[in-house]
């Protein structure tokens, strides 16, 4: 979950919600805290609130053991950096140096983790993003007059996503403002904050109807994406 040799490692959990159809409460949800208890009860669509209760039992489950605490015992400060209200980026409180990200769908979620710096995580399903327009939103000006090339829609979106999350903006800042980051290279990705390097992350045979990606702030040494 940190340095190994000159690479900066990151490790990521890939896991589809389970199934609980017919049961009157996901696995997991017994390790959730009030905020998170809080905003499970508040979805709407339960496909949703299924894989945001797996989302954060996967988090809590891996960074237990990870860290060797009890899952259920773990704080995270979540204070959106614009209203304040416990919607934003998941620092722990218990464990310092170590950086989390989490992204979710209703068919797969994501948990990134690392000791190297503030990382981020996307994951999309390719079918959710195959619209018309969705390249308006998720391409620069310029790359779409470049037209389709080097990249598509669903991987410039991940990708993105991933290093806005990383350096904590989020959508605050357009993703059709700024270029695509390049693969496997540390780049400048919002003027003026620091360089992140961005890796494609092939989420195998099982779930290769979904892109995803991962960010790492600051990392000029190779970036390892560890598959769990
Ligand atoms: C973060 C964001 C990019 C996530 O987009 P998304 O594709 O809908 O959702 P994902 O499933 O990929 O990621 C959601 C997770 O990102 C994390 N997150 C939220 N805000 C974040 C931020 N500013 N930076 C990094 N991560 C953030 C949370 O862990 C969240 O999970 P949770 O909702 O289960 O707690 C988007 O919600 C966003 O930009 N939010 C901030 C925008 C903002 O500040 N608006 C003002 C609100 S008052």
């Amino acid at each position: 979950m940190g340095r190994s040799g000159a690479e900066a490692v990151v490790d990521l959990w890939l896991r589809e919600p389970a199934d609980t159809t017919g049961s009157t409460a996901p696995p997991g949800l017994p390790l959730l805290d009030p905020v998170e208890l809080e905003r499970w009860h508040r979805f709407a669509n339960a496909k949703s609130a299924l894989s945001y209760a797996a989302a954060h039992a996967l988090a809590r489950n891996e960074i237990g053991r990870l860290a060797d605490r009890d899952p259920a015992s773990l704080r995270f400060d979540r204070t959106c950096e614009t209203c304040g209200a416990p919607h934003g980026r998941p620092r722990l409180l218990d464990v310092p140096g170590l950086h989390l990200s989490l992204s979710r769908t209703p068919t797969l979620v994501a948990l990134a983790v690392t000791g190297c710096g503030p990382v981020g995580v996307d994951v999309e399903r390719r079918g959710a993003t195959s619209f018309d327009g969705f390249e308006q939103v998720a391409l620069h000006p310029d790359e779409r007059a470049e037209g389709r090339g080097s990249i598509d829609g669903v991987t410039a979106w991940v990708r993105k996503e991933a290093a806005l999350k990383a350096l904590g903006v989020g959508l605050r800042t357009d993703p059709a403002s700024i270029r695509t980051p390049p693969a496997d290279q540390a780049s400048e990705v919002v003027v003026g904050h620091p360089v992140v390097s961005v890796v494609d992350v092939d989420p195998g045979p099982d779930m290769d109807g979904h892109a995803v990606a991962v960010a790492l702030v600051g990392v000029a040494a190779p970036l390892v994406v560890r598959l769990h």
